[in-house]
């Protein structure tokens, strides 16, 4: 058996293990080795734990656990079938957000698993992306259960994202970013590819995860708040309490990567995750338009144009950027603590789940 060595000698690791050889004597990790990124000791001692706020998301997500089997969907087959419980217009609005997130579910499991749970060498950090990982699973699961209940065409809602403009560009925006950290010679460790990596974390934690999926959230929490659609409307209020802490996870990891790194967080560097932010706003307000072309349920294109620069702002605040649109106003008053993204309770009325144990989840 040859010497297996957990410290790479000062190389930078993304990987797991490495195996090199002369092995110097092993060696105890302390909290000051280690690092967010770019870390040179073992990444397999969790203990001592750095990053508190890491293990706490990770409890966290476990606390909120969930099925989408769960969730009665009856009500929802019923209103589906009956012609007059729901619009046209409300029916192409549904379906769109099923197409939409039901491809953005994969994308972001794919992004964890693929590239950011290698590139990020902190065993707190990976604990989180584990249990996030999970959690997009069951995301796409809820997806797949809400198609198989309703009935729906699979294929059209599974190509949405290659068949629906407004969709696809979406996804279009976010798979630049994935690709570069999915592809398995990219490595980080120089100023370049650790700021290709800050930007893959602003396009999927600050974007996709913080941004892409909230008309949809709107749309289908909206449609819920009138009693349509209710199953659906619980299935999406369970994403959305799991995509909070995954928003707030990607916000913890690019500020703790600035304090680490502060020679990244060029001005040149902040710019350009502003116009990304802005680009974004774009894209998402052009899904908003198509989704719901004539305004539905009260909601009209206009409120949405407001929401987004709302949010994209916030999101900018989040990470220590200036804002681009300035507002202030957020028109979806109800989405207000969604927005915020602080607690881990629920915002609307529902019931208890069992898996909440120890008092952590309290549905007030
Ligand atoms: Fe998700
Ligand atoms: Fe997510």
């Amino acid at each position: 058996m040859g010497n297996l060595q957990w410290d790479n000698g000062g190389k930078n690791k993304n990987s797991v293990l490495t195996n090199p050889s002369p092995a110097p004597a092993p060696r105890r990790v302390k909290v000051d080795d280690k690092r967010i990124i770019n870390c040179r000791a073992d990444v397999n001692q969790l203990m001592p734990i750095k990053y508190r706020w890491a293990w706490e998301r990770y409890i966290a997500g476990c606390a909120n656990h969930w099925m989408p089997t769960e969730i009665n969907m009856q009500r929802d087959i019923e209103q589906w079938r009956d012609a007059d419980a729901l619009t046209a217009d409300e029916r192409h609005m549904l379906k769109r957000n099923f197409g939409f997130f039901a491809t953005a579910e994969s994308l972001a499991a794919n992004n964890i698993l693929l590239g950011t749970y290698r590139l990020i060498t902190n065993p707190e950090c990976r604990q989180y992306l584990l249990r996030q990982a999970f959690e997009e699973a069951v995301h796409v699961h809820a997806y797949q259960y809400i198609v198989e209940s309703l009935g729906l065409d699979e294929g059209e809602i599974f190509n949405m994202y290659m068949e629906v403009p407004c969709v696809h560009d979406k996804d279009a925006f976010c798979l630049e970013y994935i690709d570069t950290l999915t592809n398995p010679a990219f490595a980080t460790g120089t100023p370049e590819t650790d700021r290709q990596l800050l930007k893959s974390l602003v396009a999927f934690a600050m974007i996709m995860e913080g941004l892409f999926f909230y008309v949809g959230f709107v749309q289908v929490l909206a449609l819920g708040r009138q009693n349509k659609m209710p199953g659906c409307s619980e299935q999406v209020q369970y994403i959305l309490r799991d995509e909070s802490l995954h928003l707030n996870f990607g916000i913890d990891v690019i500020n703790q990567i600035k304090l680490e790194n502060p020679h990244l967080w060029t001005a040149e560097f902040r710019e350009e995750a502003r116009a990304m932010m802005k680009a974004a706003v774009e894209l998402e307000f052009r899904y908003a338009k198509e989704t719901m072309p004539r305004g539905v349920l009260g909601l009209n294109c206009k409120m949405f144009e407001q929401f987004l620069r709302f949010v994209a702002d916030r999101r900018l605040a989040q990470i220590g950027l200036e804002p681009v649109f300035n507002e202030t106003r957020n028109p979806f008053p109800w989405m207000g603590e969604v927005i915020d993204l602080k607690k881990e309770k629920n915002f609307f009325e529902t019931r208890v789940v069992e898996y909440q144990t120890g008092g952590k989840l309290n549905w007030e």
